[in-house]
């Protein structure tokens, strides 16, 4: 366990998978998704999102706004470390809300899912900027993506404040060495978030990272010229 990592030139960065993503189909998704998350929000059926304890301002909301449609469970209660147990996760009831999406999820390069969920705010409020976890041993291979980008969501270096707004329209970054968050909108606004295990194929267009693994993704963004999506 260690703090944020500095200094390498490596933050703030993610690895924009839009090249390995049928991004028109993820686009077209975009009318049905909010009509049901507007649906969902006049029956008040969603939790709320919990930062987790590791915000860059203290003083910032840990319940930002945000709320979450849980596409698969977990057989135990929310655990970060649990984000890549496949084995505990399965298709959640609404999942079934959401058909054109999970087919879509179906073609992503993992080899098994773990935990899904669509987050979005009603009111479009900042995500407050956060680490998932500190333990630079864990690697969650994970793939965020939307079907608008209303949402504007950076990745941050922790030493020189820098930000790094996601461009496109699906990315993977690491969640440890650097924050992440968005900036508010006013206005509905979410994203999707698939954890799992990776392809084998997938794993090989990327650098290993003995030292930090959870700084991968990282390494990917600055090194990976060779199979580099995007
Ligand atoms: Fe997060």
């Amino acid at each position: 366990m260690t703090g944020a990592a500095s200094g390498d030139g490596l933050y703030p960065s993610y690895v924009d998978l839009d090249s390995i993503i049928d991004v028109h189909r993820l686009r077209s998704l975009d009318g049905c998704i909010r009509e049901r998350l507007q649906r969902r929000l006049a029956a008040e059926r969603d939790l709320a999102f919990y930062t987790g304890p590791f915000v860059l301002d203290e003083q910032a909301p840990t319940l930002p706004g945000s709320r979450l449609v849980y596409l698969a469970r977990s057989d135990r209660p929310d655990d970060y470390y649990d984000l890549n147990q496949c084995e505990r996760w399965s298709a959640s009831k609404e999942a079934e809300e959401f058909p054109e999406l999970m087919e879509l999820i179906a073609t992503l390069p993992f080899a098994a899912t773990a935990r899904m969920m669509i987050m979005y705010d009603p009111d479009g409020s900042a995500v407050t900027a956060h680490r998932d976890h500190v333990s630079t041993e864990l690697c969650h291979e994970f793939i965020w993506m939307r079907t608008n980008r209303d949402k504007p969501f950076y990745v941050l270096d922790p030493e020189s404040g820098e930000k790094r707004y996601i461009a496109g329209h699906s990315a993977w970054f690491d969640t440890v060495n650097q924050y992440h968050g968005a900036d508010a909108t006013g206005e509905l606004a979410w994203s999707i978030r698939i954890d799992g295990r990776f392809t084998d194929e997938f794993r090989a267009l990327m650098p290993t990272a003995a030292e930090n693994p959870a700084s991968r993704a990282a390494l990917w963004a600055k090194w990976g010229t060779v199979g580099q999506p995007g």
